[in-house]
Protein backbone atom coordinates (compact mmCIF):
# COMPACT_ATOMS: atom_id res chain seq x y z
CA UNK A 1 0.00 0.00 0.00
CA UNK A 2 1.44 3.16 -0.94
CA UNK A 3 2.25 5.74 1.67
CA UNK A 4 0.26 8.69 3.21
CA UNK A 5 1.83 11.59 1.65
CA UNK A 6 3.35 14.96 3.44
CA UNK A 7 4.59 18.24 3.07
CA UNK A 8 7.50 20.08 5.37
CA UNK A 9 7.12 23.51 3.85
CA UNK A 10 10.63 24.70 4.97
CA UNK A 11 13.75 23.63 6.88
CA UNK A 12 13.64 21.38 9.93
CA UNK A 13 15.64 19.56 12.21
CA UNK A 14 16.86 16.28 10.48
CA UNK A 15 15.09 13.64 13.40
CA UNK A 16 12.00 15.48 12.65
CA UNK A 17 12.37 14.28 8.88
CA UNK A 18 13.11 11.27 10.12
CA UNK A 19 10.02 10.65 12.25
CA UNK A 20 7.73 11.50 9.94
CA UNK A 21 9.74 9.18 7.45
CA UNK A 22 8.71 6.39 9.86
CA UNK A 23 5.21 6.82 9.06
CA UNK A 24 4.91 8.80 5.60
CA UNK A 25 6.37 9.78 2.37
CA UNK A 26 7.88 12.76 3.17
CA UNK A 27 8.52 15.73 0.93
CA UNK A 28 10.66 18.51 2.25
CA UNK A 29 12.01 21.88 1.89
CA UNK A 30 15.40 22.00 3.16
CA UNK A 31 16.74 24.74 1.17
CA UNK A 32 13.85 26.57 2.89
CA UNK A 33 13.46 28.92 -0.40
CA UNK A 34 9.71 30.23 1.26
CA UNK A 35 6.62 28.99 -1.48
CA UNK A 36 5.18 31.53 -3.18
CA UNK A 37 0.91 31.13 -2.22
CA UNK A 38 0.41 29.94 -5.71
CA UNK A 39 3.54 27.11 -4.96
CA UNK A 40 2.24 26.19 -2.08
CA UNK A 41 -1.19 25.24 -3.22
CA UNK A 42 0.76 23.32 -5.98
CA UNK A 43 3.02 21.48 -3.54
CA UNK A 44 0.20 20.95 -0.98
CA UNK A 45 -2.45 19.68 -4.17
CA UNK A 46 -1.67 15.70 -3.46
CA UNK A 47 -1.02 16.06 0.33
CA UNK A 48 -2.38 14.43 3.22
CA UNK A 49 -0.79 16.94 5.30
CA UNK A 50 1.44 19.32 6.15
CA UNK A 51 3.86 20.68 8.36
CA UNK A 52 3.56 24.42 7.77
CA UNK A 53 5.58 27.90 9.64
CA UNK A 54 3.22 30.92 10.48
CA UNK A 55 3.64 32.56 6.90
CA UNK A 56 2.14 30.04 5.26
CA UNK A 57 -1.33 30.78 4.52
CA UNK A 58 -3.66 28.39 4.87
CA UNK A 59 -6.85 29.80 3.31
CA UNK A 60 -10.07 29.19 0.97
CA UNK A 61 -8.13 29.58 -1.78
CA UNK A 62 -5.91 27.05 -1.32
CA UNK A 63 -8.23 23.89 0.61
CA UNK A 64 -10.35 24.42 -2.43
CA UNK A 65 -7.06 23.61 -4.49
CA UNK A 66 -6.05 21.03 -2.07
CA UNK A 67 -8.84 18.41 -1.64
CA UNK A 68 -7.13 15.46 -0.07
CA UNK A 69 -5.59 17.71 2.31
CA UNK A 70 -6.59 16.41 6.27
CA UNK A 71 -4.24 18.21 8.39
CA UNK A 72 -2.05 21.46 8.57
CA UNK A 73 0.14 21.28 11.55
CA UNK A 74 1.79 24.58 12.66
CA UNK A 75 5.07 24.67 13.79
CA UNK A 76 3.85 28.13 16.42
CA UNK A 77 2.03 28.38 18.84
CA UNK A 78 0.20 31.26 16.75
CA UNK A 79 -2.21 30.31 13.79
CA UNK A 80 -3.57 33.72 12.81
CA UNK A 81 -2.04 31.92 9.27
CA UNK A 82 -5.27 29.54 9.41
CA UNK A 83 -8.46 30.10 7.93
CA UNK A 84 -9.86 27.62 10.80
CA UNK A 85 -13.67 28.17 9.74
CA UNK A 86 -12.96 27.38 6.50
CA UNK A 87 -10.65 24.36 7.64
CA UNK A 88 -13.12 23.10 10.11
CA UNK A 89 -16.01 23.47 7.04
CA UNK A 90 -13.53 21.05 4.96
CA UNK A 91 -12.64 18.70 7.66
CA UNK A 92 -9.15 19.98 7.90
CA UNK A 93 -7.75 19.68 11.36
CA UNK A 94 -5.23 22.36 12.40
CA UNK A 95 -2.78 22.05 15.22
CA UNK A 96 -0.09 24.84 16.87
CA UNK A 97 2.60 23.79 19.70
CA UNK A 98 1.59 25.83 22.58
CA UNK A 99 3.72 25.35 25.81
CA UNK A 100 7.09 24.55 24.62
CA UNK A 101 7.69 27.82 23.96
CA UNK A 102 6.83 29.52 27.00
CA UNK A 103 10.22 29.53 28.19
CA UNK A 104 12.35 30.89 25.05
CA UNK A 105 9.47 33.33 24.67
CA UNK A 106 9.35 34.88 28.38
CA UNK A 107 13.36 34.93 28.54
CA UNK A 108 13.08 36.88 25.21
CA UNK A 109 10.90 38.99 26.19
CA UNK A 110 13.24 40.13 29.31
CA UNK A 111 15.95 40.31 26.99
CA UNK A 112 14.19 43.34 25.37
CA UNK A 113 13.07 45.15 28.42
CA UNK A 114 16.38 44.68 29.91
CA UNK A 115 18.17 45.88 26.43
CA UNK A 116 15.12 48.92 26.16
CA UNK A 117 15.10 50.12 29.38
CA UNK A 118 19.15 49.97 29.07
CA UNK A 119 19.42 51.10 26.31
CA UNK A 120 22.43 48.30 25.19
CA UNK A 121 21.86 47.78 21.43
CA UNK A 122 21.86 51.62 20.71
CA UNK A 123 25.00 51.71 23.06
CA UNK A 124 26.49 48.96 20.96
CA UNK A 125 26.23 50.50 17.67
CA UNK A 126 27.62 53.39 19.07
CA UNK A 127 30.61 51.79 20.52
CA UNK A 128 31.32 49.79 17.10
CA UNK A 129 31.02 53.07 15.03
CA UNK A 130 33.85 54.35 17.09
CA UNK A 131 32.52 56.58 18.75
CA UNK A 132 33.77 55.72 22.51
CA UNK A 133 36.16 58.04 23.21
CA UNK A 134 35.92 57.78 27.53
CA UNK A 135 33.69 57.18 30.71
CA UNK A 136 31.39 59.92 31.23
CA UNK A 137 28.69 59.66 34.26
CA UNK A 138 26.23 60.89 32.03
CA UNK A 139 26.17 58.37 29.00
CA UNK A 140 23.35 55.96 27.94
CA UNK A 141 21.51 56.34 30.95
CA UNK A 142 18.27 54.19 30.86
CA UNK A 143 15.56 53.43 32.87
CA UNK A 144 15.08 51.58 36.22
CA UNK A 145 13.62 47.60 35.64
CA UNK A 146 13.96 47.08 39.40
CA UNK A 147 10.62 47.98 40.94
CA UNK A 148 9.08 49.47 38.13
CA UNK A 149 5.80 48.42 37.47
CA UNK A 150 5.03 45.93 34.63
CA UNK A 151 2.06 45.76 32.38
CA UNK A 152 1.16 42.34 31.04
CA UNK A 153 -1.28 42.33 28.26
CA UNK A 154 -2.43 39.30 27.53
CA UNK A 155 -2.00 36.53 30.20
CA UNK A 156 -2.03 33.23 28.70
CA UNK A 157 1.27 31.04 29.54
CA UNK A 158 3.71 33.29 28.31
CA UNK A 159 2.39 36.35 29.99
CA UNK A 160 2.31 34.57 32.96
CA UNK A 161 5.70 33.34 32.18
CA UNK A 162 7.09 36.54 32.30
CA UNK A 163 4.95 37.66 35.43
CA UNK A 164 6.69 34.77 37.13
CA UNK A 165 10.45 36.54 36.09
CA UNK A 166 9.07 39.74 37.39
CA UNK A 167 9.88 38.89 41.05
CA UNK A 168 13.52 38.73 40.87
CA UNK A 169 12.92 42.38 39.79
CA UNK A 170 10.59 43.09 42.85
CA UNK A 171 8.52 44.64 40.25
CA UNK A 172 4.70 45.17 40.84
CA UNK A 173 2.65 43.63 38.21
CA UNK A 174 -0.81 44.34 36.53
CA UNK A 175 -2.46 42.01 33.96
CA UNK A 176 -4.99 43.11 31.46
CA UNK A 177 -6.74 39.34 30.48
CA UNK A 178 -9.89 38.38 28.52
CA UNK A 179 -10.11 36.50 31.72
CA UNK A 180 -8.79 36.24 34.96
CA UNK A 181 -7.06 33.91 35.99
CA UNK A 182 -7.70 31.63 39.14
CA UNK A 183 -6.87 33.13 42.55
CA UNK A 184 -3.99 30.76 42.91
CA UNK A 185 -2.49 31.56 39.53
CA UNK A 186 -2.68 35.30 39.97
CA UNK A 187 -1.05 34.67 43.49
CA UNK A 188 1.60 32.37 41.76
CA UNK A 189 2.31 35.44 39.03
CA UNK A 190 2.03 37.97 41.98
CA UNK A 191 -0.06 39.54 39.47
CA UNK A 192 -3.12 41.72 39.93
CA UNK A 193 -5.95 42.04 37.24
CA UNK A 194 -6.47 45.54 35.93
CA UNK A 195 -8.60 47.33 32.86
CA UNK A 196 -6.64 47.90 30.13
CA UNK A 197 -7.12 51.63 30.12
CA UNK A 198 -5.36 51.57 34.32
CA UNK A 199 -2.50 48.85 32.70
CA UNK A 200 -1.62 51.80 29.88
CA UNK A 201 -1.76 54.51 32.43
CA UNK A 202 0.04 52.82 35.57
CA UNK A 203 2.70 50.81 33.85
CA UNK A 204 6.56 52.05 33.33
CA UNK A 205 6.76 48.60 31.22
CA UNK A 206 4.10 47.18 29.25
CA UNK A 207 4.30 44.01 27.74
CA UNK A 208 2.02 42.40 24.86
CA UNK A 209 1.55 38.86 25.03
CA UNK A 210 -1.94 38.14 23.22
CA UNK A 211 -3.24 36.51 20.09
CA UNK A 212 -3.43 38.34 16.58
CA UNK A 213 -6.74 38.70 15.59
CA UNK A 214 -9.30 40.33 14.13
CA UNK A 215 -10.36 41.44 17.50
CA UNK A 216 -6.83 42.15 18.54
CA UNK A 217 -6.10 44.23 15.46
CA UNK A 218 -4.53 47.74 16.44
CA UNK A 219 -5.14 46.58 20.25
CA UNK A 220 -2.40 48.96 20.53
CA UNK A 221 -2.64 52.26 18.33
CA UNK A 222 -2.35 55.96 18.96
CA UNK A 223 -4.88 56.38 21.84
CA UNK A 224 -3.50 53.72 23.93
CA UNK A 225 0.30 54.92 23.68
CA UNK A 226 -1.26 58.53 24.43
CA UNK A 227 -2.60 57.04 27.61
CA UNK A 228 0.97 55.57 28.57
CA UNK A 229 4.07 57.21 30.83
CA UNK A 230 5.94 59.41 28.82
CA UNK A 231 8.58 57.58 30.44
CA UNK A 232 7.32 53.99 29.57
CA UNK A 233 8.16 51.70 27.44
CA UNK A 234 6.47 48.75 25.15
CA UNK A 235 7.68 45.45 24.45
CA UNK A 236 6.62 43.59 21.65
CA UNK A 237 6.74 39.72 21.14
CA UNK A 238 3.37 38.62 20.01
CA UNK A 239 2.02 38.78 16.67
CA UNK A 240 2.64 42.03 14.25
CA UNK A 241 -0.50 43.86 13.90
CA UNK A 242 -1.78 44.16 17.56
CA UNK A 243 0.44 47.26 17.02
CA UNK A 244 -0.23 49.74 15.14
CA UNK A 245 3.10 50.23 13.77
CA UNK A 246 2.83 53.48 12.22
CA UNK A 247 1.04 54.76 15.42
CA UNK A 248 4.03 53.42 17.69
CA UNK A 249 6.65 55.37 15.47
CA UNK A 250 4.39 58.67 15.73
CA UNK A 251 4.68 58.04 19.54
CA UNK A 252 8.36 57.05 19.38
CA UNK A 253 9.87 60.28 17.51
CA UNK A 254 7.40 62.41 19.69
CA UNK A 255 7.90 61.50 23.16
CA UNK A 256 4.76 59.66 23.33
CA UNK A 257 6.57 57.00 25.02
CA UNK A 258 10.04 56.66 26.04
CA UNK A 259 11.18 53.51 23.99
CA UNK A 260 9.96 50.49 22.57
CA UNK A 261 11.90 46.89 22.48
CA UNK A 262 10.11 45.13 19.17
CA UNK A 263 10.09 41.38 17.90
CA UNK A 264 7.22 41.17 15.98
CA UNK A 265 6.04 43.87 13.53
CA UNK A 266 3.26 44.17 10.54
CA UNK A 267 3.99 43.01 7.12
CA UNK A 268 7.58 40.85 8.07
CA UNK A 269 9.91 40.67 6.79
CA UNK A 270 9.19 44.22 5.06
CA UNK A 271 8.52 46.00 8.51
CA UNK A 272 8.44 49.84 8.65
CA UNK A 273 11.46 51.38 7.70
CA UNK A 274 10.98 54.37 10.13
CA UNK A 275 11.71 51.91 13.26
CA UNK A 276 15.65 51.98 11.37
CA UNK A 277 15.79 55.64 12.23
CA UNK A 278 14.94 55.67 15.34
CA UNK A 279 17.28 55.30 18.02
CA UNK A 280 15.08 54.56 20.98
CA UNK A 281 13.91 51.16 19.60
CA UNK A 282 15.64 47.46 19.98
CA UNK A 283 14.67 45.57 17.02
CA UNK A 284 14.70 41.70 16.37
CA UNK A 285 13.68 39.65 13.55
CA UNK A 286 10.83 37.51 15.26
CA UNK A 287 13.28 35.13 17.57
CA UNK A 288 11.43 34.99 20.54
CA UNK A 289 11.18 30.94 20.51
CA UNK A 290 14.37 30.57 18.76
CA UNK A 291 16.51 28.26 20.70
CA UNK A 292 18.03 25.31 19.39
CA UNK A 293 15.71 23.06 22.19
CA UNK A 294 12.42 25.00 21.86
CA UNK A 295 12.23 25.11 18.26
CA UNK A 296 13.39 21.44 17.78
CA UNK A 297 10.34 20.30 20.43
CA UNK A 298 8.17 23.43 18.44
CA UNK A 299 9.12 21.00 15.39
CA UNK A 300 8.89 17.25 17.26
CA UNK A 301 5.43 18.87 18.81
CA UNK A 302 3.94 19.34 15.19
CA UNK A 303 5.06 16.57 13.45
CA UNK A 304 3.55 14.46 16.57
CA UNK A 305 0.38 16.43 15.90
CA UNK A 306 0.28 15.08 12.13
CA UNK A 307 1.35 11.42 12.90
CA UNK A 308 -1.66 11.57 15.04
CA UNK A 309 -4.23 13.17 12.78
CA UNK A 310 -3.32 10.91 10.00
CA UNK A 311 -4.02 8.20 12.17
CA UNK A 312 -7.11 9.00 12.54
CA UNK A 313 -6.35 9.97 16.29
CA UNK A 314 -7.43 13.40 17.87
CA UNK A 315 -3.50 15.62 17.66
CA UNK A 316 -3.04 16.63 21.11
CA UNK A 317 -3.00 20.11 20.25
CA UNK A 318 -6.03 20.32 18.01
CA UNK A 319 -7.62 24.09 17.33
CA UNK A 320 -10.49 22.90 15.64
CA UNK A 321 -12.74 20.24 17.18
CA UNK A 322 -15.42 20.72 14.56
CA UNK A 323 -13.50 19.56 11.58
CA UNK A 324 -13.74 15.93 13.72
CA UNK A 325 -17.74 16.41 13.17
C1 LIG B 1 5.85 32.36 16.89
O1 LIG B 1 5.68 33.50 16.61
C2 LIG B 1 4.81 31.45 17.25
O2 LIG B 1 3.62 31.78 17.09
O3 LIG B 1 5.14 30.36 17.71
Amino acid sequence: MSKVKVQVTREVFDEVLDYLGEHFEVSSNQDDRPFTPTELAQVLADKQGALTVLTDRIDEALIAHCPQLKAVCNIAVGYNNFDLKTMSARGVLGTNTPGVLDAATADFTWALILATARRLTEAEAWLRAGEWKGWKLKQFLGMDVQGATLGIVGMGRIGQAVAKRARGFDMPVLYYNRTRLAPALERECHARPASLDELLSQSDIVTLHTPYSADSHHLIGAAQLAQMKKTAILIHAARGGVVDDAALITALSSGTIAAAGLDVFENEPKFNPEFLKLRNVVLAPHIASATTNTRRNMAMLAARNLVAALAGERPPNLLNPDALK
